[in-house]
């Protein structure tokens, strides 16, 4: 079998459920409800809780480990920026560590030189579908009192050590959106074995609501009723997932093996066409992790072949397309202008935002290419593949 359905029969059935159920509020949170449970099952976690993305993942599993204004959170600069909006949204300080230059993720020497007295957390980005060394991260956090919060939207079912990725950390959380291993087009989830995360990670999200908890997302009719109900037991945000979301969302974690599978196989087939080629330099891939590939990436090596000519010669040949990492969050528009809504002025005195804090990942992220592995048919990747063969043979 070489071609999959990314959504088929079993999302349209869970769609149609929550459209048959008519919106009443009796039924909502049902099929979110049982999305939570699945997702829970599936990453051996005690509680899970559904989002409406992962950026509101972050900013919440800040606010449930008690950061704030005045806390400095570390984050790797080479992610996607909402790892650091995060960050802002709890009105904290992003303290940026540099990354490995060899598996592109956080380092933990890196991170263990930018803590300070007011170091809070760590968060720590699973970038393309791979760990970093969790098991010195969480030596160095537990030796700080750190709390250390996974950002897992690019890896689904990625391992360490024999660990599932989202087990690691006190709190992980994951994206739904359309570009990863699975979507509801927009969500998100956090997972946490700890039943106080858990229940704070719910209020929060649900208005501060004082009758919702670690598995209950809904306010009982006795309380709606009740004019005497104290609803808001505390500040909170509404970051719920819609119950349409939940059912794509349900009907994904009931094929995730194969939907991360195919990536993996996709990551596979480009690393075989790289081999062992002095022109690129794939992300490596520790013996003791599985990575789950949300994309393949890999550093141009040879400084003689520049980004865009080798992105050129690939389309030139037929490739689908080359991405380019992100900028580094530091040197996007939001820093370099300070562009940050007024929380600009709550970052702490004393941390850089210059370039040279993060030299390797400084070097690295001009110099990477990104292919994207979500191709549901494998014929269609092995041609991708064999024309990136092409394209480092014609370079070299
Ligand atoms: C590493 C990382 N963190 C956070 C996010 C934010 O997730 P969302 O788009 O669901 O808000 C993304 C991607 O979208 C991501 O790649």
């Amino acid at each position: 079998m070489s071609v999959i359905e990314r959504i088929g029969e079993r999302e349209r059935l869970h769609v149609n459920e929550v459209l048959d159920m008519g919106f009443r509020a009796s039924a909502g949170y049902k099929m979110t409800k049982r999305l939570e449970e699945a997702f829970a099952e599936k990453f051996d976690s005690k509680y899970a809780i559904a989002f409406c993305n992962g950026t509101a993942t972050l900013h919440v599993a800040l606010e449930a480990a008690g950061v704030g204004q005045g806390d400095e959170v570390i984050v790797p600069p080479l992610t996607m920026s909402a790892t650091t909006f995060g960050v802002l949204h709890a009105n904290a300080t992003p303290v940026f560590a540099d990354v490995d230059p060899e598996t592109f993720v956080i380092s933990a020497d890196s991170i263990e030189r930018c803590i300070t007295p007011r170091t809070k957390a760590i968060i720590v980005v699973t970038l393309f579908g791979l760990a970093p060394d969790f098991d010195r991260i969480n030596a160095i956090a537990k030796k700080h009192g750190l709390a250390v919060i996974e950002d897992d939207a690019q890896c689904f079912l990625g391992k360490y050590k024999g660990k599932t990725v989202g087990t690691l950390g006190d709190i992980a959380s994951f994206s739904f959106q359309s570009s990863k291993h699975m979507t509801s087009g927009e969500g998100g989830m956090l997972i946490t074995q700890s039943e106080e995360l858990a229940d704070k990670i719910r209020k929060y999200s649900c208005l501060g609501y004082a009758s919702v908890g670690t598995k209950q997302g809904k306010i009982s009719k006795d309380d709606i009723q009740n004019p005497n109900y104290n609803r808001h037991i505390s500040l909170g945000w509404n970051y719920r997932m819609s119950d349409v979301c939940s059912a794509v969302a349900l009907g994904q974690v009931e094929h995730l093996e194969e939907l991360v599978e195919y990536r993996q196989a996709c990551g596979k087939m480009f690393l075989e066409a790289v081999g062992d080629s002095k022109l690129l330099v794939p992300q490596k891939t520790p013996a003791d992790c599985v990575n789950a590939y949300w994309a393949f990436v890999t550093r141009i090596a040879d400084e003689s072949v520049s980004w865009s000519d080798f992105r050129s010669k690939y389309m030139e040949l037929g490739g689908d397309g080359i991405y380019s990492a992100w900028k580094l969050t530091y040197q996007e528009p939001f820093f370099r202008n300070m562009t940050m809504l007024g929380r600009d002025k709550l970052l702490n005195d004393g941390v850089s935002y210059e370039d040279g804090i993060c030299p390797v990942a400084e070097a690295l992220q001009p110099r990477l290419l990104q292919f994207k592995t979500n191709y549901f048919d494998l014929e269609e990747a092995k041609v991708q593949a064999d024309l990136l063969a092409k394209t480092i043979k014609y370079f070299e």
